[in-house]
């Protein structure tokens, strides 16, 4: 998924140099009286336009929360078998998710005028994710549970805050995941 960023990156980067190829080459052949100048305003048009094609090739917000939703639902059933390293993994990914879900709109309207989404994150990596991985450091399953339930209320609150307040995460009941083994190494080997 981070390499589709990396694409969209690459493409802006392909389209800007491109445009500046094409803008030089245009102006190199209007000095040497080929073409007429190009025209500022066709160019700009064009670079939007391909901005626009590039905008509607990049995931936007709501598919990236759905990555969230699912590295969250794994985390709980990694720490439930207390598969520490593999908990650590997945509340990684569900950091990294959340900022990358910041970048995609970082601010939206909301019922009560502008949400600054991306401080809210913040806050939730401060607090509520801290937390968790402290729990995970320290493989305590009571301290994980009730940080696991404060987390699941600020995503609640985040989407009231959006004018979504329908989104309600709740405990997982299954995980989204089969392939990956959730009980640990060394229980296995026994
Ligand atoms: C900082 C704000 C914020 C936080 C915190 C947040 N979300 Fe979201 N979430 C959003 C936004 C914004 C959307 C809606 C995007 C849209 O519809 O354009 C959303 C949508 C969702 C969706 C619906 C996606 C879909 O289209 O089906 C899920 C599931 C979700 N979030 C899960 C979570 C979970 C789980 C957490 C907590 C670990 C969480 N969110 C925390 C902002 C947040």
């Amino acid at each position: 998924m981070r390499f589709k960023i990396v694409i969209a990156a690459l493409l802006a980067v392909a389209v800007v140099t491109d445009v500046g190829v094409t803008l030089s080459t245009r102006r190199a052949e209007a000095v040497e009286g080929k073409v007429p100048a190009a025209d500022p305003g066709a160019a700009i048009a064009q670079l939007q336009a391909r901005v626009n094609e590039l905008e509607g090739r990049v995931p936007d917000q709501a598919i990236v929360m759905t990555h969230v939703a699912y590295h969250f639902t794994n985390l709980w059933f990694a720490a439930r078998q207390h598969n520490w390293p593999l908990a650590d993994f997945y509340l990684g990914e569900v950091r990294k998710d959340l900022k990358w879900a910041v970048r995609v709109r970082p601010v939206r309207e909301g019922p009560a005028g502008e949400v600054n989404v991306k401080g809210i994150a913040e806050a939730v990596d401060n607090t509520e994710f801290s937390k968790l991985a402290q729990a995970i450091q320290e493989r305590r399953s009571e301290a994980f549970v009730r940080a696991y339930d404060e987390t699941l209320a600020a995503c609640s609150a985040c989407h009231q805050a959006i004018g979504k307040p329908y989104l309600r995460p709740q405990r997982p009941t299954s995980p989204e995941v089969h392939v990956i083994q959730f009980d640990q190494a060394a229980k296995r080997a026994r």
